[in-house]
């Protein structure tokens, strides 16, 4: 051809770089936290690693990107990490003070346990599941989120992330036959699709339950640039949340509004990367960051609508799309830089001054599933590439 424009890069060379340096990334990570009893990554402060007890409400997402680069790859040393990683969370199994351990747990043993069986790991998991429903009001109709009440402005505080928290809920009733896990997971994602989401399909990131009426007293932001605005990972959560909730139920009504979610991202989203700004109504300037951690959540939770829906093509493209801006020199580390993380320039949560423009395991859990998940849709083996 006469053409001049640059030749795409084949997908599976993406593929490949991406797992390639991931793994590395990661035992690099596992070397330097092995002997540091307890500990789990967390992020990057003043050039340093930062670490976690397994009570942060992201101690599952190391262990499980370990699980899911041993899946692909089934080597003696990455089984080793990730059990050992995984089972510094054991004392998760009995948090009942917040909403955070179905992303702590599904992520660690619930992979684990998926490709291991190990019976050990199930205990955990359905234990912890047993914690999280202690959290749920039936009057109110949803689990309660967080404790903290933002100085007693909120009396029972929902966010749209809790939808994440769902899935562990509705392994546990399969796995148990107990129904009530399945229900409570239903009726709080009925609960959170009435009340968190304006006209557009976009989310608030709280909502707050007045405890004697059941109704929503307060909408808000916490993490977000404004109340009315689309917090980038707000709205990644809704779409990742809601694409699980029609796999684990059928329901059709929840394949909508996943598909709406969807639609409305891949429209307010202008970067020509597809890596969204840290709030979709934030104010753009050089300084502005992104937020590759809701570029992760958003590519794998569009690769599975891809296959729910006749019209999926144009969700897969664009996960596509962000998985090779993810897999480019400006978002993937180079191997021995990052910390051992494994993606760049995620945020936190840049209302209150923590962890903005760094890298997150989360990112980088989101975006080995996502790589997965391509490779399952499309045939594609590590070991061929
Ligand atoms: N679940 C907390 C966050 O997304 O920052």
């Amino acid at each position: 051809s006469c053409s001049n424009a640059p030749q795409e890069e084949p997908l599976a060379k993406v593929i490949d770089r991406g797992l390639k340096a991931s793994t590395e990334q990661a035992l690099l990570m596992a070397k330097e936290l092995e002997q540091q009893d307890g500990r789990l990554p967390k992020s990057i402060k003043d050039g340093k690693l930062e670490t976690s007890d397994c009570y942060w409400w992201c101690s599952g997402f190391f262990p499980g990107e370990l699980w899911y680069l041993y899946e692909n790859n089934p080597t003696p040393e990455l089984k080793k990490y990730a059990g050992l990683f995984t089972e510094r969370l054991e004392k998760v199994q009995h948090v009942t003070d917040n909403h955070d351990v179905g992303f702590m747990l599904y992520c660690s043993y619930g992979n684990g346990y998926r490709l291991t069986q190990n019976p050990a790991y199930k205990d955990v998991l359905v234990t912890g599941a047993g914690s999280l429903s202690t959290r749920f009001n039936p009057m109110i109709k949803a689990i309660r989120s967080w404790d903290f009440t933002n100085n007693g402005k909120w009396q029972y505080p929902v966010i749209i992330d809790n939808m994440m928290n769902l899935e562990l809920l509705t392994w546990a009733s399969k796995t148990t036959g107990d129904n009530r896990f399945h229900d409570i997971a239903v009726t709080h994602a009925n609960t959170t699709m009435e009340n968190h989401f304006r006209d557009d399909y976009s989310c608030y990131h709280v909502v707050s339950y007045d405890t004697i009426t059941g109704k929503p007293h307060i909408k808000m932001t916490h993490q977000g640039y404004a109340d009315e605005s689309a917090w980038a990972r707000g709205q990644a959560w809704a779409v990742y949340g809601y694409t699980a909730c029609f796999r684990e139920t059928n329901d059709s009504i929840f394949l909508n509004f996943a598909k709406d979610i969807a639609d409305m991202i891949m429209d307010r989203v202008k970067t020509d990367d597809a890596i969204p700004y840290w709030d979709y109504d934030a104010p753009v300037t050089k300084e502005t960051p992104r937020d590759v951690s809701a570029a992760s959540v958003t590519a794998s939770a569009m690769i599975e609508l891809s296959t729910m829906v006749p019209d999926g093509q144009k969700y897969l493209d664009y996960a596509e799309k962000i998985l090779k801006s993810l897999s480019s020199d400006a978002y993937l580390a180079k191997v021995g830089d990052n910390q051992g993380f494994i993606l760049m320039h995620s945020v936190g949560s840049l209302p209150n001054g923590s962890e903005i423009d760094t890298p997150l395991n989360y990112a980088d859990y989101y975006y080995l599933e996502a790589l997965k998940r391509f490779m399952d849709l499309k045939g594609i083996n590590y070991k061929d590439i």
